[in-house]
C-alpha cells in the first residue's frame, strides 16, 4: 500500500482549479506533519493554509514552476492550485530546520494522495515577495510551499537512460515523464 501511495504521489503542476480543497482538509494534512519526526523533537515548523481564491492569487506569482520545461511559464488560470500549505520555520524555536520540512512535506503529500488529491513541493520561491504579500513576520523563515489540488495531468515514471539525463519532459499529449535512476545505481556495495 505504501508503494502504491508513493507511486501515486507524483509532482503535479496542473489542477482542476475549480475543485476546491476545504480548509478542514488542509488542517487534517498538517496533522500528519505534526505527528511526523522532528530533529531533537524541536518541532519548529509552522504552517500557513490557503484555500480561497483571493489568498491563492497572492501566493501564486511568487512561485517558479518546472525549471526543465523551458517553454512553460507555469499553470494557466483555470489550472492553478486550489490550495497551498506554506511551511515556515519558527526562528524563536530553532535557528536550523534540517530535514524536518522535507519530512513534513512528504507526510502531507502522501496524505493528499490518499485523499485523491495531488500537489507539488515548490522550493523555488520569491521569498521576499511572498513575505510581503502575506505579511509574514520576520520570525518565520519561509521554507517550502506545497501546491495542492485535484490533478489535471498524467505523470509517468521512466528510467534514466544511458545518457544519464534526469530532466523531466512533457510529450505532445501533455503527459509529464519523470526519469528515475535504477535501484542498482543507488545502492553502493
Ligand atoms: C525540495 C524540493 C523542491 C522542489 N521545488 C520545485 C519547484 O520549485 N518547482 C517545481 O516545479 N517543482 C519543484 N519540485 C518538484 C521536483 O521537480 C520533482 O519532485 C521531480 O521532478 C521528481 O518528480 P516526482 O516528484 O513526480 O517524483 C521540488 C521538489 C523537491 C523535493
Amino acid at each position: 500500500m505504501i508503494r502504491d501511495l508513493i507511486l501515486e504521489n507524483r509532482s503535479y503542476r496542473r489542477f482542476y482549479q475549480e475543485v476546491s480543497v476545504k480548509l478542514e482538509i488542509l488542517r487534517e494534512l498538517v496533522e500528519l506533519a505534526r505527528l511526523s519526526a522532528s530533529a531533537g523533537n524541536m518541532q519548529p515548523l509552522k504552517y500557513i493554509l490557503s484555500s480561497d481564491s483571493r489568498k491563492n492569487s497572492l501566493i501564486f506569482p511568487h512561485l517558479a514552476w518546472a525549471r526543465y520545461l523551458k517553454d512553460w511559464p507555469g499553470p494557466c488560470e483555470g489550472e492553478r492550485p486550489a490550495a497551498y500549505i506554506i511551511i515556515l520555520g519558527d526562528t524563536e524555536i530553532s535557528q536550523s530546520f534540517g530535514c524536518d520540512y522535507g519530512i513534513a512535506a512528504q507526510s502531507i503529500l502522501l496524505g493528499a494522495a490518499e485523499k485523491g488529491l495531488g500537489g507539488c513541493m515548490i522550493g523555488s520561491i520569491h521569498k521576499q515577495g511572498l513575505r510581503e504579500a502575506l505579511e509574514i513576520a520576520p520570525r518565520y523563515e519561509i521554507l517550502l510551499v506545497l501546491a495542492l489540488g485535484k490533478p489535471k495531468e498524467a505523470v509517468v515514471i521512466e528510467t534514466v537512460g544511458a545518457s544519464g539525463d534526469i530532466k523531466y519532459w512533457r510529450d505532445s499529449r501533455g503527459v509529464h515523464h519523470v526519469p528515475k535512476r535504477l535501484l542498482a545505481d543507488l545502492i553502493i556495495d
